[in-house]
């Protein structure tokens, strides 16, 4: 099978010709049709995150199930499935409690089967890791059943694939783990497939105003079109908090949702906010970055603020209820993808992401 993969963090995108086992206990193999290109893989492509190597990229994939594994229930051949990146152990205590995004027994941290070995070789037989136990950009992929969320056979591909990565950190930011009230007020940095999805979820969530920020006029359109009432060309960090908070009306946005992962924007973020107000940080960083705020304002005026890890998703829930609202139509998932590319496209597509340009960008098979 065909596959992406990087020999180590900070290496480009080779395109390999794989091989690939079958599944094992409790594993199912999937048909890839469908994987999204997504910042986190350009963090690990640019070595923003060490990651062992050589691996697959990818974590936002859709498919078809092709094979079940022994013991596998609940999953047949033929099933469209959305992929989640962080698969559930169902044992350890946050599973127990209903916060699999907290999950401290999933083997996606290593990017390798259950067992700590690897589905995936080169023709020499060594291993080849997979991206979050997934790596989705490739032709095929061996994973924990719990990885696999059936979903409607009517949502097309890049929608399943979107719901598996950025609609739901995105949406699930604002509905989860912020759950924003009717009414409020919404601010949102970054415009990529995360931020659009906020803005998304902000709509649902009949937030009132929604201010949308970035730096990339074209990226400000999309955002009014699906549904931002407002937006800011990201300048200054002054001007823009400024401005910001104006749109906002009162003296600022009651939820402001960071979806970028830089520093300066994180700061931005949270001096928005009004007193009681709340900032949502999304946006992943490099590892070791830390971000500053004035501290008596922050706690004068009882601020908060909230990480949000993959929007709180409990996949086996969230994807089937994001997908049945997009048919729906309340979550037009479909309009955050500009360009459908092949497998040999990838590094075209992070070099575009690194320059902001374009939107979403999938990988069909
Ligand atoms: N001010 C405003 N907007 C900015 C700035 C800035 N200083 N810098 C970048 N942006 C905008 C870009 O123009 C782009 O529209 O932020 C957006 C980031 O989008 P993508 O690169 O497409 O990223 P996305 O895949 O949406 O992920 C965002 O969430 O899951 C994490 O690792 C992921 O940290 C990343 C973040
Ligand atoms: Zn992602």
């Amino acid at each position: 099978m065909r596959a992406a993969v990087i020999e180590r963090t900070g290496l480009p995108v080779r395109i390999e010709d794989l091989v690939l086992d079958e599944p094992r206990e409790g594993e199912v193999c999937v048909r890839i049709t469908a994987s999204g290109v997504c910042h986190s893989d350009l963090h690990v492509r640019d070595g923003d995150w060490v990651r062992p190597g050589p691996i697959i990229l990818g974590h936002e994939g859709a498919g078809i199930v092709e094979a079940v594994g022994p013991g596998v229930t609940g999953l047949q051949a033929g099933e469209h499935v959305a992929l989640t990146w962080y698969y559930p152990c169902l044992r350890c205590r946050a599973c127990q409690l209903g916060r699999q995004w907290l999950c401290s027994g999933s083997a996606s941290v290593h990017h390798t089967a259950a067992d700590g070995t690897s589905r995936a070789h080169r023709q020499d037989g060594s291993d080849v890791r997979a991206y979050l136990s997934i790596g989705t950009m490739a032709e095929r992929t061996v994973v924990p059943a719990a990885a696999a969320v059936p979903i409607p056979v009517s949502v097309a591909p890049e929608v399943g694939a979107l719901i598996g990565c950025c609609v739901s950190t995105g949406v699930g930011a604002v509905l989860k783990t912020a759950e924003v009230p009717a009414g409020a007020a919404v601010a949102v940095f970054g415009l990529g497939g995360v931020g659009l999805s906020v803005v998304m979820g902000a709509v649902l969530a009949g937030a009132g105003r929604i201010v949308a920020v970035d730096r990339v006029a074209d990226k400000l359109e999309r955002a009014l079109d699906l549904g931002a009432t407002h937006v800011v060309r990201a300048t200054e960090p002054e001007a823009t908090v400024a401005a910001v908070r104006t749109a906002a009306g009162g003296d600022g946005p009651d939820y402001a949702f960071e979806a970028i992962g830089l520093p300066i924007t994180i700061d931005q973020t949270i001096a928005v906010l009004p007193p009681g107000g709340t900032a949502v940080l999304v946006g992943l960083t490099p590892f070791g970055q830390r971000a500053s705020f004035e501290v008596f304002p922050f706690v004068d005026g009882s601020r908060r603020i909230l990480g949000s890890n993959y929007g709180f998703a409990v996949a086996a829930v969230d994807f089937p209820r994001y997908a049945e609202l997009h048919l729906q139509g309340r979550l037009p998932i479909d309009r955050l993808v500009d360009a459908r590319i092949g497998l040999e496209d990838v590094e075209d597509a992070f070099g575009r992401m690194r320059r902001g340009e374009g939107l979403r960008r999938v990988i069909t098979f």
